[in-house]
């Protein structure tokens, strides 16, 4: 492969925005939204509670001044985990609000307990029952109140309800232990950009100050880092050269340090290009997966893949989620020798994979087994690509851009399969 990658918008920080307008009475223009499904149901979500959203490019203009219901529609938000966050905002705006529990999924159980401590910490009254958790402010002003909270993990979405129920708050709220990823950086300056008073993000002390009320804005999303870390995999595990642009070295720092780390070359250009070159071999190295500034749990799948061709022996700790390592069987039905135990992974390099059906069972375990697939001689057949359109925009077209050959099957079904191969085999695909 060779060539130039345009990176999206990041899908974590556009999910989580968009439940952030439900905060302003009045319009947001937020750009550089990617195209994903993900977000087409968020937006879905948001027009159920009355708002007004339209998509004009890569543009979400949203007018959240009428909340119709403070009523989320379950099947929306069970099949997505990140429209529960927008409890914070629609208990900060109503002062009551039923949403249903996203529930577990491929990768882990997923709590919420976190999210509902916090809220009940700021007075508010939370009852689950049949799945649904039903919240409300007692009292004549139906207001949040600011709290000191502890988060016994730094979970990226608990942080986030809380940083934004905060915003309209009565008073100050501290978050102790608050996640520090990018994307809940890229939330609080959107808030503080709607009026919002919210300072230390990105520190695991966040503060906020509670305003009235927060008005319109416009907003330009960052990049999206694991979009960024999967397309340098991609040219890592086929040894080619590719730029990426609009990427923020910064919010990769970890996944560059490792790459670097086995033997990839990676060359910072100007203020937001990465080229990759070529590597004559790759070393093993052992990874962890930790909250941020720690290794991405969200790079662990597609960084096996490409250690599955690194010589030596690697070892992968998934300490993040309990259940998210179930690429690894895939990938040995592609050649790879890798043996899981508990929540790590031995990955034993092998000289070449060879190509094979493969089954994808989440979104990150799905541009695994692609790439994977674009190094494996032969033909691989990938079934699932309705996980990775969820959270790539156009994965597969870029990487044909990229000269990998690659095809999807037809339109005919969401759960398409796509086959993947460099090399010169006959790339076919089958549904
Ligand atoms: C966000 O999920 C991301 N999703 C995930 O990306 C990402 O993997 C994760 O953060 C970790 O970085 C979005 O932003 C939409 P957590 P989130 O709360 O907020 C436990 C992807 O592939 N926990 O930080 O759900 C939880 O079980 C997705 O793009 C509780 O115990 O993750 C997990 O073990 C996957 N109680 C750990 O914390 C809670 O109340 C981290 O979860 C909340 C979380």
């Amino acid at each position: 492969m060779q060539g130039h990658v345009k990176v999206s918008g990041a899908k974590n920080s556009a999910l989580v925005i968009m439940a952030g307008t439900l905060l302003c009475s009045g319009d947001c223009h937020i750009r550089n939204v990617p195209l994903l499904a993900d977000v087409e149901r968020m937006g879905q979500v948001l027009s159920a509670l009355g708002i007004r959203l339209t998509r004009n490019g890569d543009t979400l203009d949203i007018n959240a001044s009428e909340i119709t219901t403070s009523k989320a529609p379950y099947e929306l938000v069970t099949q997505l985990r990140a429209s529960f966050f927008a409890i914070g905002p629609i208990l900060a705006r109503l002062g009551v609000a039923q949403m249903p529990l996203p529930g577990g999924c491929a990768i882990g159980a997923r709590p919420v307990d976190l999210h509902v401590r916090g809220l009940q910490a700021m007075g508010a009254e939370v009852q689950i029952e049949h799945g649904i958790c039903n919240a409300y402010v007692p009292g004549s002003s139906g207001r949040l109140k600011g709290a000191k909270i502890y988060l016994d993990s730094p979970s990226v979405g608990a942080t986030e309800t809380l940083m934004m129920a905060a915003t309209l708050a009565d008073g100050e709220t501290i978050i102790e232990n608050a996640a520090r990823e990018p994307e809940v950086v890229d939330l609080a300056n959107f808030c503080n950009a709607m009026g919002a008073k919210i300072q230390g993000a990105g520190t695991s002390t966040i503060t906020i100050v509670g305003v009235p009320k927060l008005h319109s804005t416009e907003y330009n999303i960052i990049p999206d880092r694991i979009e960024a870390g999967t397309f340098l995999v991609a040219g890592a595990i086929t040894r080619s050269e590719i730029t990426l642009s609009s990427v923020c070295a910064d919010h990769l720092f970890p996944v560059i340090a490792k790459l670097r780390d086995i033997g990839v070359r990676i060359i910072e250009e100007g203020s937001d290009c990465l080229r990759i070159l070529p590597a004559e071999s790759l070393k093993a190295t052992d990874i962890e997966t930790l909250p941020h500034p720690g290794f991405p749990t969200d790079m662990q799948a597609p960084f096996m893949a490409l250690l599955t061709l690194a010589e030596g022996d690697s070892l992968i700790n998934e300490s993040v989620f309990e259940n998210r390592l179930r690429h690894a069987s895939e990938l040995n039905r592609l050649g790879a020798d890798i043996r899981v135990k508990g929540n790590a992974a031995f990955v034993r390099g092998v000289p070449m994979l060879s190509g094979a059906p493969v089954i994808g069972t989440d979104l990150r375990a799905s541009a695994a087994l692609v790439l994977a697939g674009l190094a494996a001689e032969g033909k691989t057949t990938f079934q699932g690509l309705h996980h990775l359109d969820r959270g790539y925009d156009r994965f597969d077209l870029k990487l044909q851009q990229l000269g990998a050959r690659i095809l999807r099957v037809s339109e005919a079904s969401t759960n398409v399969e796509l086959a993947t191969s460099t090399n010169n085999s006959p790339a076919s695909m089958t549904t």
